[in-house]
């Protein structure tokens, strides 16, 4: 017998969002390690005291977790613990145990990680599509390292900063207040205590996120928080130097890309979708402006690493982008 740990995050104390946590690692726990029914002899959940509107064991028997005997108890709360956590402990005839972490929890043990997995390629190749879809498939974190670059940008804009230079923009990195948290397994870019995600979607933040990334003095800042969120759990990241210069000994690396016409009209559906009206020529020539800027400069330039796969997308799905990408992973771990 052995003894299989899980845990998760919710992202409210609701009955239908511990259902969906519990639901999701349980059968997580049961596919990784291969379980039957009858293979689970018991299954103790606890969880933080900010948890109560529902038994994690009444969620396990309304997921169908029937035949195991089921337990749930409360958590002392400690300060500092991760807020809104349910763990299980699940016993069951297997030949290895095999515990599964998902959502915030990963944090919970950073021993357990086993790869990383690096998208890099021009704007509006799917990558960020493809990298958040792939990092959900595999329950494991997503950082998107263009909003990094773009709150950069954002503060640069915010503080009026016209001027570029390694000068001007070394005091507002060394003041920079950035951070990157997820809620419920969404990424949330954080510039001076303000949630700023949408805002460094914004069309001007774009080229200015493009200019700022070329300098050292913003580069070396925000690969160091990058490799440190990357060296504690299995994670995808998306950029334009991951594979060559973040995370060089990634297990997987890919260079996604799509005809520069085709990135155009894909961003600018997505852009429509938003409300802002822009016009297709312009944006085919910004793109282009930024793979010149961005592929051209001289601290880590995009670039395809030598070890990483090329995957062309202009006449792909997204679906198909994933199912290559996941078959190339899965081919392996
Ligand atoms: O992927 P994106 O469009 O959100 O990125 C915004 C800008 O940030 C992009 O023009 C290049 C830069 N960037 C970078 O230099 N290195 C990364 N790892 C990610 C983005």
């Amino acid at each position: 017998m052995k003894a299989i740990r899980g845990a998760t995050t919710v992202a409210a104390d609701t009955p239908e969002e511990i259902r969906g946590a519990v639901k999701e690692l349980l059968e997580e726990i049961v596919k990784r390690n291969g379980l039957q029914e009858e293979d689970i002899l018991c299954i103790l959940f606890s969880n933080t005291s900010d948890i109560h509107s529902l038994y994690p064991a009444k969620a396990a028997r309304e997921a169908g977790f029937t035949h195991a005997a089921l337990y749930s108890s409360l958590e002392p709360e400690i300060d500092g613990a991760l807020p809104l956590c349910l763990r299980a402990l699940l016993f069951a005839e297997c030949a290895k145990a095999e515990h599964v972490y998902l959502r915030g929890a990963a944090n919970l043990r950073k021993d357990l990680k086993k790869f990383s997995v690096a998208l890099d390629g021009p704007s509006g190749s799917g990558k960020s599509t493809v990298a958040k879809l792939l990092a959900a498939s595999f329950h494991i974190l997503y950082l998107d390292t263009g909003a990094m670059y773009r709150a950069c940008a954002l503060k640069a804009v915010k503080e009026k900063l016209t001027n570029i230079t390694e000068e001007a923009v070394k005091p507002l990195m060394d003041g920079l207040d950035l951070k990157i948290e997820y809620r419920d397994g969404t990424q949330h870019t954080i510039l001076d205590g303000e949630d700023v995600s949408e805002a460094i979607r914004r069309p001007e933040v774009s080229m200015a996120a493009s200019n700022i990334s070329a300098l050292r003095c913003v580069r070396e800042k925000m690969v160091e928080m990058q490799r440190q969120i990357a060296k504690e759990q299995s994670c995808v990241l998306d950029g334009r130097d991951i594979g060559t210069h973040v995370l060089p000994d990634a297990e997987f690396k890919f260079y996604v890309t799509a005809t520069s016409a085709v990135r155009a009209k894909r961003r600018y559906d997505e852009l429509k979708a938003k409300g802002y009206s822009v016009d297709l020529s312009e944006l085919q020539k910004e793109i282009e402006e930024r793979d010149r800027n961005d592929s051209t400069r001289e601290f880590s330039p995009l670039r395809k690493a030598e070890d990483a796969v090329l995957v062309d997308t202009s006449e792909m799905t997204i679906e198909e982008v994933l199912a290559f990408i996941r078959k190339k992973i899965q081919e392996k771990v």
